[in-house]
């Protein structure tokens, strides 16, 4: 016990993220991409950081990341669509650090494609990792955080969930349950000094198509064009989260051409629908395709 508290007070002098009362967080998907950078930019912000991940692999190379810019951080295998194995590693952080300020549920894989096309397996395999892996992430941490007497989730869903473009629809459904569980926290929790973010980011390049399924090459042609020509990075998205978790912000939506359509969705939901299916029916797939490869998706 001594050395596990240890592990807290020495991150404490890093710098602490005191404003935010976090020293602990737990990441998942922490091997790669957007959780590999939050847990770094996180580590460097004071936390120590339990780093999960499915590839135990890759969460422990992040820890390593961590150690060499001098934070500190604990590896776990985790597969987030198994309740018993998320379970497990929360009893593991809490047995070793006693407390965990903030928990991000960020694992999560990309499937698209047309509805009627896309397979039940895909669908299955998609809900059961971005959909439910963030339920029970939720539902494994909560109780815990509402004994210690607060903390702070965030979930990590996209901008897919809030302006559903098409030919994405398993992404998409499975992120605006994400927002949809977000929002609903954000109230039930508010007695408990529990607070929620849900991140909702455009494209950014990571490893998230590499194994994507997909019905169309198109499919797969405009995510590489906006992968690759994005504007942002994963670590600009952890900054923006940073930001958004310190102001105990609900939503955060780094780019502005996701925020700007998620705006026009809610003002004028017809005008928004209607002129996106005849932006999609007339040739939206090439404009689609320009957009990404000028970096505006
Ligand atoms: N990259 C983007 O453009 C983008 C945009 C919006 C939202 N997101 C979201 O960001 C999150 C992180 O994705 P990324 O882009 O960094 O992709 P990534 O593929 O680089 O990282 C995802 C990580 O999750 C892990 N993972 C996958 N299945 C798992 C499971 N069952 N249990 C535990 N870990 C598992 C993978 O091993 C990997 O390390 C995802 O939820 C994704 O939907 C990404």
């Amino acid at each position: 016990m001594t050395k596990k508290r240890n592990v807290l007070e020495k991150s404490k002098t890093v710098s602490m993220v005191s404003d935010m009362n976090i020293s602990s967080m737990v990441v998942t998907g922490a091997g790669s991409g957007l959780g590999r950078s939050i847990s770094l930019v996180f580590a460097r912000a004071g936390c120590v950081v339990g780093a999960a991940d499915i590839n135990l692999a890759t969460a422990e190379e992040t820890v390593r990341l961590i150690k060499e810019a001098g934070g500190n951080a604990l590896a776990f295998h985790v597969d987030v669509s198994d309740p018993v194995s998320v379970e497990k590693m929360a009893t593991y952080f809490y047995q070793e650090w006693g407390r965990v300020d903030l928990m991000v549920n960020n694992a999560g894989i990309a499937n698209v494609g047309l509805v009627g096309e896309v397979t039940p397996d895909d669908w299955k395999q998609i809900i059961d990792i971005n959909q439910l892996g963030m339920i029970y992430g939720c539902h494994t941490f909560i109780p815990r955080m509402k004994k210690q007497g607060g903390g702070h989730i965030v979930n990590v869903a996209s901008a897919g969930g809030l302006i559903c473009l098409p030919q994405m629809s398993p992404y998409n459904v499975s992120k605006a349950a994400v927002i949809a569980l977000s929002e609903t926290l954000k109230q039930e929790l508010a007695s408990f000094n529990i607070h929620i973010t849900v991140l909702c980011p455009s494209f950014f390049k990571t490893n998230l198509t590499d194994e994507m399924k997909y019905t169309d090459k198109f499919q797969l042609e405009f995510t590489g064009a906006a992968f690759n020509n994005a504007r942002i990075t994963s670590d600009m998205v952890a900054e923006s989260l940073l930001k958004a978790v310190r102001k105990r912000k609900l939503y955060c939506i780094p780019q502005f051409p996701a925020k700007s359509l998620w705006f026009l969705k809610r003002m004028m939901p017809s005008v928004y629908h209607g002129g996106m299916a005849l932006v999609y029916r007339s040739g939206g797939e090439r404009l689609a395709l320009w957009l990404a490869k000028k970096g505006l998706v």
